[in-house]
C-alpha cells in the first residue's frame, strides 16, 4: 500500500502542509509506505494547450511533470493538500491538475486508462481556508472530482478547514491535526466501502 502525500501551497510548514504530513502519519500506522512531496520542488509548467495528448495521451511538455505522474501513477492512495486560494486550489495545484489533461485525453478521447487494470485507488483532499464562507470549499470539490476522475482514482475523503490564516495555526485548531491523522490513517485501509459522494469532514 503506497500512499503520496502532495503539499500543494508554496508556505513550507503551512497550514495544509503540516496537515498532509499528519494524514500520512495515520497512513503510516495503518502499515502503508508512504511518501511526502512538496510540489514547489518540481518545476512544473502550465498547460500550453497544444492537444498534443488528444492523438498520444501522452503530455509533450518537457519538465518535471513526467516525474511527478509516475509517482501519482504508482501510488494506491494519494493525499493532495493545498490552501484555499480565492474560492479555488493555489495556483500551483491547478497547474498541476490543468496537466492532467493528458489523462482526461487518454481516458475519454482515446479511450485507455493510464493505470492498466490495477484497482482500487482512493484519493483523500485536504484544504485550509482563511475565512467562514460558506461556499469556499465548492470549488475544490469540482475541481479534486474531475481530476480524480481523469486519473480513474476514487475520491474518498475531504478535511476542509475554516478560519485558520497564519502559517502553524493549525497546530492550535482543537481537532483538525487528530482528524488529519484519522483520516490518513482510513484511507489507507483495504475495506472498500462503496459510498456515492466522499466522506466530508469540515471543522471550524
Ligand atoms: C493569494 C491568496 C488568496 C487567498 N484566498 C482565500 C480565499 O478565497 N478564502 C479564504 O478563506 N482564504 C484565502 N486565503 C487565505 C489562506 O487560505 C489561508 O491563509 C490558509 O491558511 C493558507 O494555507 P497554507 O498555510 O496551507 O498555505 C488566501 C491567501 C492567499 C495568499
Amino acid at each position: 500500500m503506497k500512499v503520496l502525500g502532495i503539499s500543494t501551497s508554496p508556505r513550507r510548514n503551512g497550514n495544509s502542509d503540516l496537515l498532509v504530513r499528519r494524514a500520512l502519519g495515520g497512513a503510516e500506522s495503518a502499515d502503508a509506505q508512504v511518501e511526502y512531496i512538496r510540489l514547489s520542488d518540481f518545476k512544473i509548467g502550465p498547460c500550453i494547450e497544444c492537444n498534443s495528448c488528444f492523438e498520444t495521451g501522452v503530455c509533450v511538455i518537457k519538465d518535471d511533470y513526467q516525474i511527478l505522474l509516475q509517482k501519482i501513477l504508482d501510488a494506491d492512495r494519494l493525499i493532495l493538500a493545498t490552501p484555499v486560494f480565492f474560492m479555488s486550489v493555489c495556483a500551483q495545484a491547478k497547474t498541476l491538475i490543468d496537466r492532467g489533461q493528458c489523462l482526461w485525453a487518454a481516458k475519454y478521447i482515446l479511450k485507455k486508462s493510464p493505470v492498466g487494470e490495477r484497482e482500487d485507488r482512493r484519493a483523500m483532499v485536504i484544504a485550509v481556508g482563511g475565512s467562514k464562507s460558506k461556499k469556499q470549499f465548492d470549488c475544490i470539490r469540482l475541481i479534486m472530482k474531475i481530476y480524480f476522475d481523469s486519473l480513474g482514482v476514487r475520491y474518498e475523503s475531504n478535511l476542509f478547514v475554516n478560519r485558520i490564516d497564519e502559517a502553524g495555526d493549525i497546530e492550535e485548531h482543537a481537532t483538525a491535526m487528530e482528524q488529519a491523522f484519522k483520516l490518513g490513517s482510513a484511507l489507507a485501509l483495504r475495506q472498500c466501502i462503496e459510498r456515492d459522494r466522499p466522506v466530508d469532514v469540515e471543522l471550524f
